[in-house]
Formats: C-alpha cells, structure tokens, sequence
C-alpha cells in the first residue's frame, strides 16, 4: 500500500532534516526533489541545454559528487524556471511517490503539483534571517569562503525566483499543515510532522 507525504518549503527551512528523520521513522523512501534541479543545474554549468538535460536525467547522477554547493543552488533555481525542465521530471517525482511502503517527497510544488492527492502535507518554513544563519553555519563547517551578508542575499534571490516563476512555483498547498521552524528547534518541528502523519494514519484505519 502507498502512503504519501509532501513537504514543501523554501531553502534551509529544515525540510531536507524533517523529511529524512520521517522517513526514518516509518520506514518509507526519501527522494529529495531539489536533487533533480540540481543535477540537471550542475549539466547546465557545464555547458549542456537544461531541457535535454532534464530528458537524460538518471535517478544514479544525484549520488554523484556534490550536489549541494551555492553555485548549483543558484544553477538549479534558474532551471527550476523552466516549463520544459519542470515537465520532463514530474513522471519520475511521481512514480516515487506510489511506491508500495511509504514515500517521503521534499520539495517546492510536491503537494500543489506532483502530488495534489499526497496522504499528508507539510509546508515547513522560517524567516529568511533564521534560515540564512543556518546555511551560514553549515557552509562555513564545510570551509566555504562566505559571508553572511552573501547567504541572506543569495536565499531572498532564490527565494523570490522559486516563488514568483509561473509554472508551480513554491507556495503552501491549501490543505498543508504549516510548520514554522523560525522559533521551534528542528527536533520540535519534526515531533509536530510526525503527530499529524500519525493521526492520518489513525483515521486511515
Ligand atoms: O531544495 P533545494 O534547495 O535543493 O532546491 C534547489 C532548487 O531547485 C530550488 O531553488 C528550486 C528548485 N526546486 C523546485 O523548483 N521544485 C522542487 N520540487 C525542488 C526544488
């Protein structure tokens, strides 16, 4: 039997450590939406057409090197624009989401466009200030030569790409439960996630 939960939010809300602990905890597949954008975004630094790369995308490239730097993030939010880009990997978003033993999708359209249908939705967000600091700190754990005057301005750039593009862009489903972690540690946040995915399944049954 399939169970879906969408998580969607922006960049450095939390959602990439709330949707690997769920899943963790009920024992269902994670795919990191984000993952495919910047695949097919790391093709385009390279000088690959996003479209084509889009087509060509295999589920091994996203375990391959690096994925999470600044420049593929940037990379990926400006792919992410692209109707083309977009279409080419809703088939692949999609079957995840059915398979048989639960599945966990982290993204920015997972509950208002790939999986309008999804068992539970999660819109997991924080202030730009609070989400800027927590990317900050992990950058600079990973010896990046960066500011944090820089991480602010590159989150509200992306910010306002992903939310104002045309075709699906980033915004809370109408029936997603809402999570502000600007105030609530990770950990409360995820106890929060995983008392509304219970009570689903509760009245599942
Ligand atoms: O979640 P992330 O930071 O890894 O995502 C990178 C970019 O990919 C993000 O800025 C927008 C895009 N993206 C998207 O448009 N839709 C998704 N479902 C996931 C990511």
């Amino acid at each position: 039997m399939s169970f879906t939960i969408a998580i969607d939010g922006p960049a450095a809300a939390g959602k990439g450590t709330i949707s690997k602990a769920i899943a963790a905890h009920f024992g269902f597949a994670h795919l990191d939406t984000g993952l495919l954008y910047r695949a097919v975004g790391r093709h385009t630094l390279q000088g690959l057409d996003p479209v084509e790369a889009a087509h060509a995308l295999t589920a091994e490239e996203l375990d391959q090197g690096d994925l999470r730097t600044a420049e593929i993030a940037q990379a990926a939010s400006k792919v992410a624009v692209i109707p083309e880009v977009r279409a080419a990997l809703v088939d692949f978003q999609r079957a995840f989401s059915r398979r048989a033993g639960g599945a966990v999708l982290d993204g920015r359209d997972i509950g208002t466009v790939i999986c309008p249908n999804a068992d539970v939705k999660l819109f997991v967000t924080a202030s730009a200030e609070v989400r800027a600091e927590r990317r900050f700190l992990e950058l600079e754990e990973k010896g990046a030569d960066v500011t944090r005057g820089q991480v602010l301005a590159d989150v509200r750039e992306r910010d306002a790409r992903d939310s104002e593009r045309s075709t699906a862009p980033m915004k809370p489903a109408d029936d997603a439960a809402l999570l502000d972690t600007s105030e609530l540690s990770i950990n409360a946040a995820l106890a929060k996630a995983i008392e509304i995915i219970e009570q689903v399944q509760h009245t599942a049954r």
